[in-house]
């Protein structure tokens, strides 16, 4: 999506080679206007599926997914708590999340009143690098025995495994931005343009937007 990747490109942050800081538009000051854009286009991309409920995972997933919803007939947002506490009620789905950036384990948990089976959910998050946020969601799912028609990402780091493993397992994951190359010297941030996505479902070539 032209519009972001001219926002990563512009106002995107290169820290310690494979981090890019986009603290002033995404996920610390956020860009309802450019939120809604990517928005209208996960519409686009996923147009004909049937999305019951958009999951997501707190912190930085949650404003994005809301105004997303705005395009898919305002589906409720769920998001996955950071809980440090682990489920004594029972009345929660709950996993371990390792984020391998932040080198932290999170317990995240949902109510099982808000995901009940056979719900259509597609996930939405703003970051997809090494993938275990979207791995921690996906149990989730799997424990709530939700259907996920779908993940939508902002930026993907494509040069990390997160993206490639999502696909080979036969989720549809539409990324916004997919950076293949941050230039640690240069720091010049370089995106994939023509891609060809083949995963189990889809079969599909995508051309710049
Ligand atoms: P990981 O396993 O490599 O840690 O990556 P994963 O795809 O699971 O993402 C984990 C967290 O790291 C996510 O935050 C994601 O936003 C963040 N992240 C990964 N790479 C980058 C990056 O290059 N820049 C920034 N700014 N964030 C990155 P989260 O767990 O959803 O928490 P929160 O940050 O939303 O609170």
């Amino acid at each position: 999506m032209k519009l972001l990747e001219e926002r990563i490109t512009t106002e995107g942050i290169v820290e310690d080679g494979s981090v890019l800081k986009v603290g002033s538009f995404l996920n610390h000051q956020c860009d309802v206007e450019l939120f809604d854009a990517m928005g209208k286009e996960w519409a686009k991309r996923f147009s004909g599926l049937r999305v019951d409920k958009i999951l997501t995972i707190e912190s930085s997933g949650i404003g994005i997914a809301c105004v997303a919803a705005r395009h898919f007939k305002n589906a409720p947002v769920v998001f996955a708590k950071k809980s440090p506490s682990i489920n004594l009620t029972g009345d929660q789905f709950c996993t371990t999340v390792h984020s391998f950036t932040h080198n932290t384990d999170n317990t995240v948990i949902v109510s099982k009143r808000l995901l009940t089976p056979h719900t259509n959910v597609l996930i939405i998050d703003d970051f997809l690098a090494n993938g275990c946020a979207l791995q921690g969601l996906l149990t989730l799912c799997k424990q709530a025995q939700v259907n996920v028609v779908g993940i939508g990402i902002a930026i993907e780091k494509g040069f990390q495994p997160g993206g490639a493993t999502l696909r080979e397992l036969g989720y549809r994951v539409e990324s916004l931005a997919i950076i293949d190359k941050i230039d640690p010297q240069t720091k010049s941030i370089h995106f994939r343009s023509n891609y060809e996505i083949l995963d189990r479902n889809f079969s599909y070539t995508r051309t710049k937007i």
